[in-house]
């Protein structure tokens, strides 16, 4: 029985206010998790309410912080802390809003992932663990998408497609994935380093792109790849996060680092054209979210040879997906619970993405904390895919190092590699 819910304000790694939540039982377990905060944004996902104003440049939180004391706190104070999908639905009726605009994404969501927590700890036992029982799981270490390049809105557009990222399926475990990746990031650090200019890092600590074209990206991450010592496309893989919601508009792909607007079928051809010439994988949100046709030919094309994530296409919405399967769009779905707006919902998606035989790759936001929530879900659900950001800086490295301490773990499974690209070139 929950007998206090407690909300504080505390920092994300850019230096902007969220919310934490902790949540007390009568016996005196308790859990606690942070609220996330995305920038490339879907228009779709739940809303986090932010004070607006000039104070923090509007993005403030204390509505969110009192809604949870004041709002939410009473509701769930005497309910059963286990009753996780109950819980989320009191929160989701106190609401009233399909995106949680009234209490705040950010206020539901840390209470609802700080419920989870505080049910794991009543229980005894690790997130992992926990969730892994409550929804007959097979729990497994998930193979990361890891950032080198990070563009789009955590760059300042800086270039317009968002991530340059490896995957390496051909790993035997965990370690080697975090090795060879060290490795790449290091070797495109020296890449960056070697063609002059400041080498810093964007939102996610992946390297500045500091490139004349998009495709320059890939050119250099393949000369990474490869400086690392690796044949790309043999144990390593690329894997890009378009992210075109962010330059495209009335129907046009504005590719503003090259200075030219590209038609959807265009933007089509160009990004085949890459498909074709170097090691990708996967491509999440290859098109504008609302650019359905775009997106179903892009699938028709790609989607035996590719993985095609629906992000700001999905929005981690169960009804979204079974309009996108229903379509043919996309074959695998970002999952993001501060999209979704409560860890029920997240499953509901989770859950109906194997149910159409969509891969899931659970994901982190651009805007972290140290809370490790995902990487526990990913391991004890068997998420397959973990999405976290770069190899720098400890937002990130918390829920890498996280899987290391969970891969041998009495209880859980293997290191889930490849399987989860099978039935695209690479499996
Ligand atoms: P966001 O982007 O967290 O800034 O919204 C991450 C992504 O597009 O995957
Ligand atoms: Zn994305």
């Amino acid at each position: 029985e929950i007998a206090s819910v407690e909300a504080l304000r505390v920092w994300d790694s850019r230096g902007n206010p969220t919310v934490e939540v902790a949540i007390t039982t009568a016996s005196g377990a308790q859990g606690r998790a942070i609220a996330p905060a995305g920038a490339s944004r879907g228009s779709r996902e739940a809303l986090d309410l932010r004070d607006g104003g000039s104070k923090l440049g509007g993005m403030d939180v204390r509505k969110a912080v009192a809604n949870v004391n004041e709002v939410i706190a009473p509701k769930l104070i005497g309910m059963d802390v286990n009753d996780q999908r109950g819980i989320d639905d009191t929160m989701i009726a106190l609401d009233g809003t399909p995106l949680k605009s009234t209490l705040g994404g950010n206020a539901v969501v840390a209470s609802s992932l700080a419920v989870m927590h505080t049910a794991a700890a009543a229980e005894g036992v690790p997130l992992w663990a926990h969730l892994a029982k409550k929804y007959e799981r097979q729990p497994s270490i998930p193979l990361p998408e890891i950032q080198i390049f990070g563009g789009g809105a955590h760059a300042s557009q800086r270039i317009d497609i968002q991530d340059f990222m490896v995957m390496v399926p051909g790993a035997s475990d965990f370690e080697e994935v975090m090795e060879v990746t060290s490795e790449i990031f290091r070797a495109a650090g020296s890449l960056m380093t070697q063609r002059g200019g400041a080498v810093g890092v964007a939102d996610e600590g992946g390297w500045w792109p500091s490139f004349q074209t998009n495709e320059e990206g890939l050119e250099l991450l393949v000369e990474a790849i490869e400086l690392a010592g690796e044949t790309p496309g043999d144990r390593v893989v690329i894997s890009l996060d378009i992210a075109a919601s962010e330059f495209a508009s009335n129907g046009k792909y504005r590719l503003g680092l090259e200075d030219r607007d590209l038609s959807s079928d265009q933007m089509i051809a160009l990004l085949g054209k890459w498909i074709d010439t170097y090691p990708i994988a996967s491509i999440e949100d290859p098109l504008d979210e609302d650019d359905r046709e775009g997106t179903i030919a892009f699938t028709q094309e790609f989607g035996d040879r590719i993985q095609i994530i629906g992000d700001d296409y999905i929005t981690t919405s169960e009804t979204m997906l079974r309009k996108a399967a229903g379509e043919g769009a996309c074959n695998a779905v970002l999952v993001k619970v501060n999209q979704a707006g409560t860890v029920s919902e997240m499953l509901d998606t989770f859950m109906a993405a194997e149910d159409l035989g969509y891969r899931n790759v659970i994901s982190a936001r651009s805007g972290e904390t140290e809370d490790v929530s995902i990487t526990h879900m990913s391991a004890g659900l068997g998420g397959g895919q973990l999405k976290v950001g770069s190899f720098t800086r400890s937002e990130r490295m918390v829920k890498w190092n996280e899987c290391l301490r969970l891969q041998n773990a009495p209880g859980m499974g293997g290191f889930a590699a490849g399987e989860s690209l099978a039935n695209t070139w690479w499996g």
